[in-house]
């Protein structure tokens, strides 16, 4: 998908067993409308990932890994590989601050995860953000750059476009402290820049771009219409099946005044 869309990923993180994802996922096909205009993806655990693809609708819901590993096969016991996960998923978070924080990932895993997902054809939601202390030192852009630059050393300029940023400040996340929109509008802005200067300005106006971090259907709306973001990557609420399915028909509302305002509808 492209920029035409809105893109509502949902990630369930380590929440939910089996039978609560699939009743979750079965009262949101009851409350989501497929639509041509927004792209919802759903990111349950790896344990439900197989049921749930069995149980929806593919028009109404795409499916996202949560994480993924990147060789293809082999003893790397506890582990998924993007080569296991092909044909089930077609996305796939990468970088996620949890991954980075709590597990260490380091920059060249996250290169490599995101490698490994292209090449087996899953789009990468390739997560990047500051820390508080990093934008309390005022060091955002170096921070974002760098994880930019180097999470996409080694993808090309056709590759990229199947690339999925979402920038998502890491104090902002489970917090309820969201980011001031227009400070979003800065960074993504500041994103986009750095993807010109890394594959042109073609791929930089095409690439995706989402924000997360404590994002709510009172504030979705607000985000939606900030200028260069294309969704919402969603924890917490996405796992409400009411504010989920409230952030969706926000991005409905939010594709359609776009859409009429560039007089296409
Ligand atoms: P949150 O999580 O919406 O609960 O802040 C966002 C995320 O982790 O992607």
């Amino acid at each position: 998908m492209g920029r035409d869309k809105k893109l509502i990923i949902g990630n369930w993180k380590m929440n939910l067993t089996i039978h609560e994802s699939s009743m979750l996922a079965h009262r949101l096909e009851k409350l989501v409308r497929a639509r041509h205009d927004v792209e919802v993806v759903l990111a349950p655990s790896f344990l439900a990932l197989q049921s749930i693809a069995l149980q929806i609708n593919h028009r109404q819901f795409k499916l996202a890994a949560q994480n993924l590993y990147w060789r293809d096969s082999g003893a790397y016991t506890g582990e998924v590989s993007a080569s296991q996960l092909h044909g089930l998923v077609q996305y796939a978070i990468i970088g996620h601050s949890e991954r980075r924080h709590i597990f260490s990932e380091n920059e060249k895993e996250i290169r490599l995860k995101v490698q490994a997902a292209i090449r087996n054809h899953i789009r990468p939601v390739l997560c990047v953000g500051e820390t508080a202390i990093e934008k309390a030192d005022g060091e955002t852009r170096e921070v974002v750059n760098e994880q930019l630059t180097s999470g996409l050393a080694n993808i090309t300029s056709e590759e990229v476009d199947r690339v999925v940023i979402a920038y998502e400040p890491v104090w902002a996340i489970g917090t309820g402290s969201f980011a001031p929109t227009k400070d979003v509008e800065a960074v993504i802005k500041m994103i986009r820049g750095q993807l010109s200067h890394l594959f042109g300005e073609e791929s930089s106006n095409r690439a995706v771009i989402l924000y997360g971090g404590s994002v709510s259907p009172e504030n979705a709306t607000d985000y939606l219409a900030t200028p260069g973001v294309d969704g919402l990557l969603i924890g917490g609420m996405s796992f409400n099946v009411h504010a989920f399915s409230d952030v969706i028909k926000a991005a409905h509302r939010s594709s359609s005044k776009e859409l009429s305002q560039r007089g296409d509808s």
